[in-house]
């Protein structure tokens, strides 16, 4: 996608030095955008544990370099001990997102045959950037797909806009590239219709205001943001007719992990009788698992995240400000769980099906049991 008119992926292999992966930094995003080498696998497993990458889909690339960037470092002598040590280190980092664990044990499985160490190595190469194309093609599959669900709405108001309502950032930032929710609205866009797009802020770290609106901005898409509580009130009055969002992890029922709040929104358009669409790639399914709500693990992160804001001052300089009490305690729990029979659809890349077990199965046969 673009960012300043110039195509970039969210992570890459340094052309000049095959041995550094290069990221985004999206810490020092919407005021600065950056580029961050990672080393060490170690320096991969800091970028996923700190968010200077986040997202699902961004996760597991990176995560699959990460593999990458300790094949090269390993002793030859301990190389699979040490591989086994890595992928538990980058899957210790975060517990919601079903792609980081995908991505490791595919790195693993990749390698498990190699005859000897100089082949693993290119085969951990080639596998990491194979992890990441897929990322960008499954992410425009969802694109092709659900472009029908919104040129269905656009045939039911022509002429009129299409507002899409999207929480935290399943953008081409929080994947390789494209996006999973954000890949209906590029097709969409590039396909000339007119949609605009409610950006719930996300508080507490704010992923909707600091990235979903700058790169929507880069691909000059209107949008508006608003105060996370805003959407039901938007709903109620007609002004939403879908919400799409992302995922971390889906179970075979159709529950749905995602950013804290999402259950919240799938409430209020139930209520208003407005599609509720969950958009993900087969990487983020748990086949494992069907009661989201019992057994997803959640994600609880420092209640700093609650208590202070940040932002630029008047100086334009970033800084971090406390908005509660000094000793308020804070509870900060990253993701929630909408239950399957909140959600109308499902977008993957194999095409859409609806949110239980067999619907999900007809796309997926090969995860019957
Ligand atoms: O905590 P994050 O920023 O890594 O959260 C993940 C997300 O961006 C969202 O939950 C998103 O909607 C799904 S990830 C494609």
């Amino acid at each position: 996608m673009k960012v300043y008119g110039q195509d970039y992926r969210t992570i890459w292999l340094k052309p000049q030095d095959h041995r550094v992966v290069q990221v985004i930094d999206q810490t020092t995003l919407p005021h600065r955008f950056a580029v961050v080498d990672l080393h060490t696998m170690e320096d991969a497993r800091q970028a996923i544990a700190a968010m200077t990458v986040r997202g699902a889909g961004l996760i597991g690339a990176c995560a699959a370099f990460g593999m990458y960037l300790a094949a090269m470092e390993s002793p030859e002598s301990e190389f699979r001990n040490y591989l086994n040590a890595a992928g538990d280190a980058l899957k210790g980092t975060r517990p919601t997102a079903a792609n980081l664990a995908w991505a490791v044990e595919r790195m693993l499985g990749a390698i498990a045959h190699a005859p000897d160490v100089a082949h693993a190595r290119l085969i951990a190469m080639r596998e990491a950037m194979a992890i990441a194309d897929q990322d960008v093609d499954h992410c425009r599959r969802i694109g092709v797909h659900g472009l029908h669900l919104i040129r269905d709405i656009a045939q039911r108001k022509p002429g009129k806009t299409i507002n899409i309502l999207t929480h935290c950032n399943a953008g081409w930032l929080a994947f390789v590239d494209v996006g999973s929710a954000t890949a209906p609205i590029y097709a969409a866009h590039q396909a000339g219709m007119d949609v605009h797009v409610w950006v719930d802020e996300t508080r507490p770290r704010n992923q909707g205001a600091s990235l979903t609106a700058w790169e929507l901005g880069q691909h000059g898409i209107a949008h508006t943001l608003i105060a996370d509580n805003a959407g039901g009130h938007l709903m109620q009055h007609g002004l939403v007719d879908l919400v799409i969002t992302g995922a971390d992890r889906v179970t075979r029922s159709g529950d749905v992990a995602n950013k804290i709040g999402t259950y919240l929104k799938a409430l209020a358009a139930r209520d208003n009788g407005i599609p509720m669409v969950v958009a993900l790639p087969s990487s983020t399914f748990d086949f494992a698992l069907r009661d989201g709500v019992a057994h997803i693990p959640i994600e609880e992160r420092d209640g700093a995240e609650v208590r202070y804001i940040s932002g630029l001052n008047s100086q334009g300089c970033v800084e971090s400000v406390r908005i509660c009490p000094d000793l308020t305690p804070a509870r900060n729990w990253g993701f929630d769980v909408t239950p399957s029979r909140l959600i109308t659809k499902l977008i993957c890349e194999r095409g859409m099906c609806d949110a239980n077990e067999a619907s999900i199965l007809s796309l997926f046969p090969e995860q019957r049991k």
